[in-house]
């Protein structure tokens, strides 16, 4: 193992942005000037030394070089936690917030619009919302469960599938003692439903409720040689909370528990097991509810339940059009053991994958690569799980389940809270790995980049170059000139010691170095995201700092400013144009696509819309199309693989010769299902 970019956080950094960039003329008159008032005490230099660098930032050659960022102010009674964000095909993008961690008791009559926002969870108000980025309009979404840290993704139809989310969150200190349950039945011909708040019984007379519903399954029936039949109780775990106070409600004596409220032979089938009660940190509870968002009718349909719950899962699209989830803690706070299971979209079930058994950290980054039943973990994930599981990345093989880990990846220890994302077009096969930080609450983090090319015999990792300080919660947005925009982080674990970076740089390719884009004005950590555009810009949401000052005193707020950054590119002259496109197109096919600057277009690319959460985003890709010039236009043509290009809505983008990309056009690829087809006056 090489640690090469090891940093180790020093509080305070700096949290001033940092100016940039040649001083030339005017500007470095300007800055002299500003220095002799300064000197003369005629006015505050600092204050002129913002006001200079405001003036730079805004320059046509600054933009040119650097890009720029604006700051999109929301009205107060609608901002969320920007916990989720996804770009939908109608050019709208969902924020999710579900209750946005927060879950803050407030006196009634006491809201004002701080407090309100962090009272979500204990009154169950789950909040969501759509925003047009051309308009500007948003309209607050009814949100029918706590969708906070749930997986989601894009399916084939354009529909949003959002999957898991929180039962309960997480308790430090717990007041009752608690533990899990598992409940036995030992009858073979009836479940039963126990509903939250069901009484258990210990040997010692101590009482003990369930803190959800849990749905207990018959007992099973298994033919024997003899003709006989054996029949084996099921188990079913659910977490229960003592009734009592403090170590009362504690034991550490495995024993078996009477469920109150039944009798005769219920009585005798049914009952609990536990082996200890105690007064330990609780961690959040998964949920197993899944919906899918309509952007066209603008709502959330419940869908078939996951048969586990899952909070911090991550949902990985499959070359079909189904749907993976992986990982995320369960309906106990404990982690999955490495259930995997699978959702249809035709049914709109999720069918269990024992054969797919494999355990991941929360939210690992698993992406389908250009072979199918060819999965890859790039070791990024969101923390949770112990620091020796399942942290190595790998090649996952669905055909036998065998996992193959990859060597050279530096930094290999930092890599909770980092980011991975596909470099340039997907053909590539070439993963990026950027930043992140050691296990848990610590300090370290890495400005590590690594890609590694997953098409060759062995792969391994290959140095890149590294960001100007350890990042963690890096977002990576692909551009459609096929260069990365990597923004946001903080150095250390959520931003402690105001460690936000306020800083970006553009990755590129083709030489595996970096540059210097604008520095965003709002810091983000955890819980953030990023994402681009039909625009070609990319807009940035979220943030969950621990504290507000350097101190560590004062505790966070959650950051509700949205901002968009401008690539250098739509600073470089008039934009093409795309005149003219299918709105549909199978794998294999061809496209007509008609353009007034046809003759100057390189390159074509359909980008995969992001649906993305603490900053793991394994949807977005982009797929660069064979490209013809004809007599009136362009010729575009799809991949056949569908591992290359899995069903769904893709922006359309052409881009010139001076790697300036159009305004994207919206095509559906690959998919016989379209959300068009069912709509009054649409053809299919
Ligand atoms: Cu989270």
């Amino acid at each position: 193992m090489t640690i090469t970019t090891l940093h180790v956080v020093q509080p305070p950094p700096p949290r001033r942005p940092k100016r940039r960039g040649k001083w030339r003329g005017k500007w470095r008159t300007l800055l002299i000037i500003a220095g002799v008032l300064s000197l003369l005490g005629a006015a505050n230099g600092e204050a002129i030394a913002a006001a200079v660098h405001q003036y730079e930032i805004n320059t046509a050659s600054y933009n040119s070089a650097y890009g720029h960022w604006d700051e999109i102010d929301l009205p107060n009674d609608v901002q969320v936690n920007a916990i989720h964000a996804a770009q939908l095909s109608t050019g709208k993008i969902l924020i999710v917030a579900g209750s946005g961690n927060d879950t803050t008791k407030v006196a009634p009559g006491a809201y004002t619009k701080t407090s309100y926002d962090a009272s979500m969870f204990a009154p169950g108000t789950f909040r969501s919302l759509l925003y047009d980025p051309v308009s500007g309009e948003t309209t607050p979404i009814e949100t029918p469960s706590d969708m906070f840290c749930a997986g989601q993704t894009m399916l084939p139809n354009g529909d949003m599938l959002v999957a898991g989310g929180t039962q309960r969150y997480e308790d430090l200190t717990p007041k009752h003692a608690g533990g899990v349950m598992t409940v036995k039945n030992e009858n073979p011909d009836n479940g039963i439903t126990f509903p939250k708040g069901t009484e258990f019984e210990g040997p010692t007379g101590q009482l003990y409720k369930t803190d959800s519903d849990v749905i207990v399954a018959p007992a099973a029936k298994t033919p024997q040689g003899d003709g006989s039949v054996k029949v084996t109780a099921s188990a079913t775990n659910v977490w229960v909370d003592a009734e009592a106070e403090g170590d009362p409600g504690k034991t550490d004596q495995p024993g078996q528990y009477t469920i109150k409220g039944l009798s005769g032979n219920d009585a005798k089938n049914l009952y609990g097991m536990n082996d200890a009660m105690t007064l330990d940190k609780h961690d959040f509870e998964g949920d197993n509810k899944a919906y899918v968002f309509d952007p066209i009718a603008e709502k959330y349909t419940r869908v078939g339940d996951m048969n586990e719950k899952r909070w911090y899962p991550t949902l990985t699209g499959l070359p079909n059009g189904e749907v993976m989830a992986t990982s995320g803690l369960d309906g106990n706070g404990r982690i999955l053991q490495g259930q995997t299971e699978v959702y249809d979209p035709a049914t709109k079930v999720w069918t269990a994958r024992e054969d797919l058994t494999r355990y991941f950290p929360t939210y690992p980054a698993i992406f389908q690569t250009g072979v199918a039943n060819r999965l890859f973990y790039s070791g990024s994930n969101a923390g949770y799980g112990p620091a020796d599981k399942g942290r190595d990345p790998g090649l996952w093989n669905l055909s036998n389940n065998t996992f193959t880990t990859v060597p050279d990846l530096r930094d290999p220890d930092l890599m909770e809270t980092s980011s991975s994302a596909w470099v340039g077009p997907v053909q590539n096969q070439t993963i990026m790995v950027v930043g992140g930080g050691g296990v848990g609450d610590v300090d370290t983090s890495t400005g590590r980049i690594d890609t590694i090319k997953l098409d060759v015999k062995d792969p391994y990792f290959t140095p890149g170059p590294s960001l100007p300080e350890g990042t963690r919660y890096p977002s990576v947005v692909t551009l459609p000139d096929d260069t990365s925009l990597i923004t946001g982080g903080s150095a250390a674990y959520r931003g402690k010691h105001g460690s936000d970076n306020h800083t970006a740089r553009i990755y590129h390719p083709g030489t595996n170095t970096l540059s210097v884009a604008a520095d965003p004005s709002v810091g983000r950590d955890y819980h953030s995201e990023a994402l681009l555009m039909p625009d070609g810009r990319v807009i940035t949401l979220g943030s969950n700092p621990l504290f507000n000052d350097q101190a560590d005193t004062e505790p966070g707020t959650f950051e509700q400013r949205i901002e968009i950054y401008t690539p250098p590119y739509l600073f470089h002259g008039a934009r093409p144009e795309i005149t003219q496109a299918p709105g549909f197109a199978q794998l294999g096919d061809t496209m007509v696509v008609t353009s007034p600057q046809a003759g100057d277009i390189v390159s074509a690319r359909l980008m995969r819309p992001s649906a993305v959460t603490h900053v793991t985003d394994v949807e977005q890709r982009s797929v660069a199309l064979g490209l013809t010039h004809t007599e009136d236009g362009l010729t575009l043509s799809v991949p056949a693989e569908p591992a290359l290009v899995p069903p769904g809505y893709y922006m359309l983008f052409l881009v010139d010769s001076t790697g300036i990309p159009s305004v994207a056009k919206w095509v559906q690829v690959g998919s016989t299902v379209s959300t068009m087809a069912g709509m009054p006056g649409m053809g299919g």
